[in-house]
């Protein structure tokens, strides 16, 4: 019989909390969970991390790749007001968009992704990064995904507020 997505999203958060105790920085964190999501569940099928590079004097924020799984993709630096990577990081809200085509705000990684989830990530309350997937599936993130995304987006936050650089 097969595991429900309830049952390998249990399985999946338990091993990487537990991951967590022991990962030795953040970026070995994120490389766990990029592999472990794209392994497990099955229409995960981009996984990366973004993290905000803090501009200059009269530069803007980058959103800049950090560990991911799956096709390399031509955004590696991405302004906070582009894309629906930008959009998550300047609102702090997720986005979940179920047909990327339909979405104006969509920057294209990839001709086979049909839907898309980016999570911020918290620390102390201000945005430091966010966890992007992507579906080759349209619709692919139902409420039982977006929460499994927000929970290890929410274990890279608490690391990175128990381990300062
Ligand atoms: N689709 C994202 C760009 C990043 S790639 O998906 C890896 C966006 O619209 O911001």
């Amino acid at each position: 019989m097969h595991s429900t997505t309830r049952q390998v999203s249990a399985a999946v958060m338990k091993e990487l909390e537990e991951y967590a105790r022991a990962a030795y920085s953040a970026k070995d964190l994120m490389t766990k969970i990029v592999n472990c999501l794209n392994e497990r569940m099955l229409k995960y099928n981009w996984v990366g991390f973004y993290m905000i590079e803090r501009g200059a004097a009269g530069r803007d924020d980058m959103l800049v790749l950090g560990p991911f799984v799956g096709a390399m993709t031509p955004h590696t630096r991405i302004p906070l007001h582009q894309g629906l990577c930008g959009a998550a990081a300047s609102t702090g809200k997720t986005v979940v968009v179920d047909d990327v085509k339909s979405d104006p705000r969509y920057l294209a990684c990839s001709v086979e992704t049909q839907s898309e989830i980016v999570v911020p990530i918290f620390v102390k309350g201000t945005v430091v990064g966010e966890l992007d997937i992507d579906s080759h599936f349209p619709s692919a993130f139902a409420s039982q995904d977006r929460e499994l995304v927000e929970r290890c987006a929410a274990l890279v936050g608490k690391f990175l507020e128990t381990h300062p650089a």
